[in-house]
């Protein structure tokens, strides 16, 4: 069976999966686990009530939502450029019109997700398509120089506001596999500096290949269509766009067997040998 699904997709292919309660978990587990993103299909009407509706299913198969913080006590998350919809004054690349560079979400957490679920309920009038890339292909454009820094505990990219910064380095080696982490400067207050100065040349480094276009995969979403990235093994963000985008999303932890990261122990050995 998983032969058959991968022979089904082109590398550059959008994997998307309709959604439907026969057969959907161990479809969408061995497509999601292979590329570490997929698009799944709804039925709906386009409306926030049916992303939000449509988001809450999956939970089922992606593990237990997590709270964000600022969010009215709520798991899913309005993501728009309504200047009201944030009030703690802290500026965020989602709510302009601008590019939204490649990152993984709250990679200023203790604690990242691990899966991000994210439904548009109101496309922009052009732009705004979803960015994929996987961290794999990431790590492949990377000199052993750079790796070495990725790996380094010190090397810490992104804060959001005050008291909240990353604390795990890069790129973590587990016993089977490698967890991503990173976000750039855009959610740093002034004069908080956090990456380290012998760091700095690693940090421009790698945002060259995370914003090089030849290294991201687009994909425009459609009504009823939500986008699940793993977020410790592929980055994702936003072209720039016109008109008003609004989208619903939720986070996750992990849940037993979907990968929690870049499974692959060669490239596990690989990294190890260059701490
Ligand atoms: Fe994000």
């Amino acid at each position: 069976m998983e032969k058959h699904i991968q022979s089904q997709i082109a590398s550059t292919e959008t994997p998307i999966i309709e959604f439907k309660d026969q057969n959907f978990k161990g479809e969408f587990t061995t497509i999601y686990n292979q590329r570490g993103y997929c698009v799944i299909q709804f039925k709906g009407n386009g409306s926030l009530k049916t992303a939000e509706e449509n988001i809450w299913l999956l939970q089922h198969f992606l593990g237990t939502p997590v709270m964000v913080k600022n969010n009215d006590g709520s798991f899913l998350t309005r993501i728009t450029t309504d200047p009201e919809a944030y009030p703690d004054n802290v500026f965020r690349p989602v709510s302009d019109n601008g590019l939204q560079s490649p990152h993984c979400d709250g990679a200023y957490e203790k604690n990242p997700p691990s899966n991000i679920v994210m439904n548009v309920y109101q496309r922009a009038e052009t732009g705004g398509e979803s960015l994929i890339m996987p961290g794999t292909d990431l790590i492949e454009k990377c000199g052993d120089g750079l790796l070495t820094s990725l790996l380094s505990k010190s090397f810490y990219t992104v804060a959001r506001g005050e008291n909240r910064m990353q604390t795990r380095p890069v790129l973590t080696i587990g016993e089977d596999l490698i967890q991503i982490c990173w976000a750039d400067h855009e959610y740093m207050q002034p004069n908080n500096l956090i990456v380290p100065s012998e760091h700095q040349k690693a940090f421009r480094e790698f945002q060259e290949i995370v914003l090089d276009e030849a290294n991201q995969t687009k994909l425009m979403l459609q009504e009823d269509q939500a986008l699940v990235v793993n977020n410790h093994s592929t980055l994702h963000g936003r072209s720039p766009f016109k008109g008003d985008r609004e989208l619903s999303r939720l986070w996750t932890e992990s849940k037993p067997g979907l990968n929690n990261g870049i499974l692959d122990r060669t490239l596990v050995e690989r990294l190890k040998a260059l701490k």
